[in-house]
């Protein structure tokens, strides 16, 4: 009896001591077998061989993807799954500011006007992205713009870039990524060169050039870091609905907001409620929304293919049975449709080196569990 109660008490004692330490070395092996688990239990599967654009047209949705003029015109292969796949193309690059403004004065519509023809040839829709960016400025900007001539500059790039593909633009993403809470503005305002020349009204100035330039393209606020339950996304969120609001309450004609949805697998805690909230905030303006350049970094993730295909899988079923919930959502393009052209293999790759997995074809162009996942999200959406 002694002997039993002095063992008990030093085991009590063992675990006392080790706790932290033991329960450290459980819980993440339990988490991540619980989540294999869990997984492993879902259903992918798809009834037919449709491709996207027509299962998300059978719903009065649009489904497309972005590529670049380099990937398309150079793979002959990629250019026909895409065509095929996809209602809807953005390009990746060629119409920000660094591929179309050689000049001050110049402009250059050649890769443009290469994708749009590819598009209408292909029976695709076109996406715009983007007229107002803090990003991919050319070299010349700096030297060349500053407060005396900012709004004659933006008018102008707007004037000629929109006014060039009226007509031609399902959508267009008048304003890109404009909001930084850390900046530290009570607006949440990101200081951009723009912001700093023109005050915020650069961005109601910017929708009413779109406007003016091409009025049947849906124009689209866009930006990212709008997903996920953490402090940071909900400040960005708090952020960009109150921008929205003003816009609408000073008649700025912003017709949609344009959502990244830049997924991560095992990195950040998604709560359907808060994103299903914010989604009804925003149809509440009267705005349309958009999922503008969806994929899923996998980095945190198993090297196993099949076990990350899987949870790849289970973050677009997550995603877009919720963001599809919503009747004002009308579109969903993925940035890049096939692993082998993505931006995350650039920003996001994975430590193990093997090649990262976050777009609905392989780098091969196969169908994955992703593609089937978006699939069976377009065959469950509610009608629009
Ligand atoms: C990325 C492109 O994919 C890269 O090729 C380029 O080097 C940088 O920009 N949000 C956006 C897109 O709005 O324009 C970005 O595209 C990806 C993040």
């Amino acid at each position: 009896m002694y002997k039993r109660r002095s063992f008990v008490f030093g085991l009590g004692v063992l675990v006392g001591a080790g706790a932290s330490i033991i329960t450290e070395k459980i819980k993440q092996p339990m988490a991540d077998m619980w989540q294999k688990i869990e997984v492993a239990r879902r259903d992918f599967t798809v009834v037919g061989e449709q491709p996207l654009r027509e299962r998300a047209q059978a719903k009065g949705l649009i489904y497309g993807a972005a590529s670049s003029y380099q990937e398309l015109a150079k793979n002959v292969d990629l250019a026909n799954r895409f065509a095929a796949e996809c209602g809807i193309l953005v390009p990746v690059n060629s119409m920000k500011w660094q591929e179309l403004r050689p000049g001050p004065k110049t402009f250059d519509f050649n890769q443009g006007d290469w994708l749009a023809k590819f598009a209408s040839e292909r029976g695709m829709q076109l996406r715009g992205h983007t007229l107002i960016w803090h990003k991919a400025l050319p070299d010349w900007f700096e030297a060349n713009v500053n407060k005396q001539n900012a709004e004659q500059v933006m008018l102008e790039h707007i004037a000629t870039v929109a006014g060039h593909y009226a007509g031609k633009m399902q959508s267009w993403d008048v304003v890109n990524e404009a909001i930084f809470p850390a900046n530290g503005r009570s607006d949440g305002l990101r200081r951009t060169p723009w912001l700093e020349f023109l005050g915020p009204e650069y961005i109601d100035l910017a929708f009413q050039a779109a406007a003016q330039a091409d009025p049947q393209a849906l124009l689209v606020y866009n930006d990212h870091r709008l997903d996920y339950d953490t402090p940071e996304m909900e400040g960005r969120r708090v952020a960009v609905l109150k921008l929205l609001e003003g816009l609408k309450s000073r008649k700025t004609p912003v017709q949609a907001l344009g959502i990244q949805g830049h997924l991560f697998a095992n990195e950040m805690p998604f709560k359907p409620k808060k994103l299903r909230q914010f989604l009804s905030d925003v149809a509440s303006l009267g705005l349309k929304i958009m999922i503008t350049e969806l994929d899923v970094t996998d980095r945190m993730l198993p090297g196993d293919i099949a076990v990350r295909d899987r949870l790849v899988a289970g973050v677009y079923q997550d995603y877009l049975d919720v963001v599809l919930d919503e009747p004002a959502v009308i579109g969903v393009l993925n940035w890049g449709l096939s692993d082998r052209y993505t931006w995350i293999a650039g920003v996001r790759p994975r430590d193990d080196g093997m090649a990262v997995r976050p777009l609905p074809l392989d780098q091969d162009f196969q169908r994955k569990l992703a593609w089937q996942a978006i699939a069976r999200a377009f065959d469950n959406a509610p009608s629009r």
